[in-house]
């Protein structure tokens, strides 16, 4: 009655196979983003490099390295209350036995972010802030999930240009990117890609509702 999240009540979040631990100070992952995360296992090869760019839960990292153990994945978030839940799940995950995460304090947009791991990574992955900021919010969204988790400028597109840099910089040629984005972003997330340059095969897919959701594409190979 009072519109506190299920998930704040309960302080466990169910996401793909895993059960997270949530509460105040962090994104409650999301059903929909559970596609992406599918959509990043399908890519992934022996021994892929990963890094998960605004990871909040550790929801998309943690469940790559359970559902693909041999992946090495980084987690970046910058948000100081948010990453003291990151750091609780993935020290669960670890402790039940999955291959550890390295959970990183740091900017995506940070040009020095992760510079050790530049064109070496298989997929970056984000499900960044993207609200535009006039948007209207339900109440349990609105008050208890993050602000710096939600709005993303006047076009809800400010961090993913950033995060479109640093992502460009880390992939290996022929690498791919994922970013997740509001269902009214459809054609103007992969035309930022496509604007950026460096990026081929610029592909949207919708979530099981039909709403565009999220935007692959592969760095450019250095033959093409
Ligand atoms: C929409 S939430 C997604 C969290 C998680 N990946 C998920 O799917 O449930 C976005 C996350 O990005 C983080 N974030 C926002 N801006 C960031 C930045 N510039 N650098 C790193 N993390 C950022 C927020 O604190 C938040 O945890």
């Amino acid at each position: 009655m009072a519109r506190v999240p299920l998930q704040h009540l309960t302080g466990r979040a169910a996401f793909r196979h895993l059960e997270l631990s949530v509460g105040p100070g962090v994104f409650v992952p999301r059903p929909e983003t559970e596609q992406i995360a599918g959509w990043v296992l399908s890519r992934l090869g022996p021994d892929p490099v990963v890094v998960d760019l605004g990871t909040g839960s550790g929801a998309i990292a943690l469940a790559v390295v359970q559902e693909h153990p041999g992946a090495r994945v980084t987690a970046v978030e910058k948000d100081a209350d948010a990453i003291a839940w990151t750091r609780l799940n993935a020290d669960a995950r670890a402790a039940a036995g999955d291959t550890p995460v390295t959970v990183l304090a740091g900017d995506m947009t940070d040009p020095q972010l992760l510079t050790e791991l530049d064109g070496t990574v298989d997929v970056v992955v984000s499900n960044p802030p993207y609200v535009p900021d006039d948007a209207r919010l339900p109440r349990e969204v609105a008050d208890h999930d993050p602000p710096l988790a939600l709005w993303g400028g006047p076009d809800g597109l400010d961090v993913v240009r950033g995060l479109l840099r640093t992502a460009h910089r880390l992939l290996r040629p022929g690498g791919w990117l994922a970013v997740e984005h509001a269902d009214v972003q459809g054609t103007s997330l992969p035309a930022l890609v496509r604007a950026h340059g460096g990026f081929t095969d610029v592909a949207d897919h919708p979530d099981l509702a039909g709403r565009p959701r999220y935007t692959t594409a592969q760095s450019q190979k250095r033959d093409t």
